[in-house]
């Protein structure tokens, strides 16, 4: 199969990513992300639609839309990651699969972003690579659905 529709969603805060804490988050922005995915997109023969929103409630009716308009998520929660089970839970019943992103390595920073909600409802977790970590991400996915893998 080729064609495989990919949402790409990012949770609060990432409006800002190259603008904030460039120490920790990198000097690439989400507009650079989104012209590295679209990239990547047409090499492999999939699409990607990539999306923002600083609300838990947003983010969650985003997940149920992927149900009937995509065939895989791709989601960096930002902070929501540590504490949503409202977005756990939309996961979890959402049979799409699933691959969380951090551009940090979360677990060399504060003990709260240790936990994630959403890493046991994900195929997949990629943390620390940077940016590149969406780029994977795409990656491991359209190869899962490919492979005709689980949805979870
Ligand atoms: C983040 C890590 C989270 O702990 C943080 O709240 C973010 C960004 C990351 O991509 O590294 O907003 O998800």
């Amino acid at each position: 199969m080729t064609g495989e529709r990919v949402l790409v969603l990012n949770g609060p805060n990432l409006d800002l990513l190259g603008r904030r804490e460039p120490g920790v988050y990198g000097s690439a922005s989400l507009a650079d992300v989104r012209a590295a995915l679209e990239a990547l997109a047409r090499e492999l023969g999939c699409s990607v639609e990539l999306r923002q929103t600083n609300s838990e409630g947003q983010l969650v009716d985003w997940v149920h839309e992927a149900w009937d308009a995509a065939d895989g998520i791709v989601v960096n929660p930002g902070a929501l990651a540590h504490y949503s089970y409202a977005l756990r839970d939309a996961i979890a019943a959402v049979p799409r699969p699933t691959v969380e992103v951090h551009i940090s390595n979360v677990h060399a920073r504060e003990r709260f972003r240790h936990h994630s909600t959403v890493s046991p409802v994900a195929v997949g977790v990629i943390v620390g690579m940077g940016t590149y970590g969406y780029e994977l991400a795409l990656r491991g996915l359209v190869e899962r659905l490919r492979a005709g893998a689980p949805e979870r």
